[in-house]
């Protein structure tokens, strides 16, 4: 796919002029980086499972057991994955604005990872564990040298109140973190400029991110392999994958 060099020009000169840069990200800019989606994490011993019965309150205290070791699993699978050239891309953008701040909806830490120091995670991080009772309130997070250790093959157990702990991701039916969605609401009314990249823009409440921005003025750039939800209200739309869009559009913001 040839990129279009024009509409990253345009997009270059919004992102140059904006003091604050709101970045939306979803599934799409892991997608070169190899992360496991729900499918890839049904096969196997899981393919006879369905994710929306697995990532449910009620399906950890059915069987914690089970819900622990399927996240065991994918959390195996996250493993062997790292950052690619477009979280590499959004965390150099730093140095070309003077604020940036990335709201995704991806629980793989790959922003993190390749160096964005103001990271929204909306639907949480796998690689943390919280007291399933939040005994410590909403939420309590049990770091792993914490926690009370697994007895006969169960999940590790708080320390403050011996509830099983539970990975730190948004489940099905579960409200989203309020803190992170009441930063990511502000901080798209305050943008000048938001990025939306690899996200169907259906999912709410993410999804009406872009909404705020463009309500409260701001001008928008969808990144996206083909048109999605968010094309028609974007001012630019760049084709294409964010390994490669992302790695261009910061180089030309860099010599120009
Ligand atoms: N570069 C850019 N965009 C891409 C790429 C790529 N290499 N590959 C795929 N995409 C786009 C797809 O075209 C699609 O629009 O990324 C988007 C991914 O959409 P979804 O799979 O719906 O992911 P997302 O928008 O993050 O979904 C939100 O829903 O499944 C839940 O909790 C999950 O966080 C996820 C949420």
């Amino acid at each position: 796919m040839t990129l279009d060099l024009e509409a990253i020009e345009q997009a270059a000169a919004m992102l140059r002029g904006a003091r604050l840069v709101a970045v939306l990200t979803g599934a799409g800019i892991s997608k070169e980086s190899g992360v496991p989606t729900f499918r890839d994490v049904m096969s196997g011993l899981w393919a006879q499972y369905d994710p929306q019965q697995l990532a449910t309150p009620s399906a950890f205290r059915k069987d914690p057991k089970l819900v622990w070791d399927w996240y065991a699993w994918r959390r195996e699978l996250l493993a062997k994955v790292a950052p690619n050239p477009g979280h590499y891309a959004l965390a150099a953008l730093e140095s070309l604005v003077p604020e940036v701040a990335v709201i995704t909806q991806n629980v793989d830490g790959l922003h993190r990872a390749a160096g964005s120091t103001d990271v929204i995670e909306l639907h949480g991080n796998l690689s943390r564990n919280k007291c399933f009772a939040n005994c410590q309130g909403d939420p309590t997070y049990v770091a792993p040298e914490a926690a009370l250790p697994p007895v006969d093959d169960m999940p590790p157990r708080c320390p403050h109140c011996e509830s099983y702990l539970r990975p730190d991701v948004v489940w099905f039916g579960e409200a989203l973190p309020g803190a992170a969605i009441a930063r990511a609401a502000a901080v798209s009314r305050q943008a000048e400029v938001m990025l939306v990249v690899g996200t169907s823009g259906v999912v709410q409440p993410a999804a009406a991110l872009p909404d705020y921005a463009l309500r409260a003025g701001a001008r928008i750039i969808d990144v996206n392999v083909q048109p999605d939800a968010i094309t028609a209200l974007a001012d630019v739309f760049l084709q294409g994958p964010a390994g490669e869009v992302l790695p261009r559009l910061v180089e030309v913001m860099r010599h120009r």
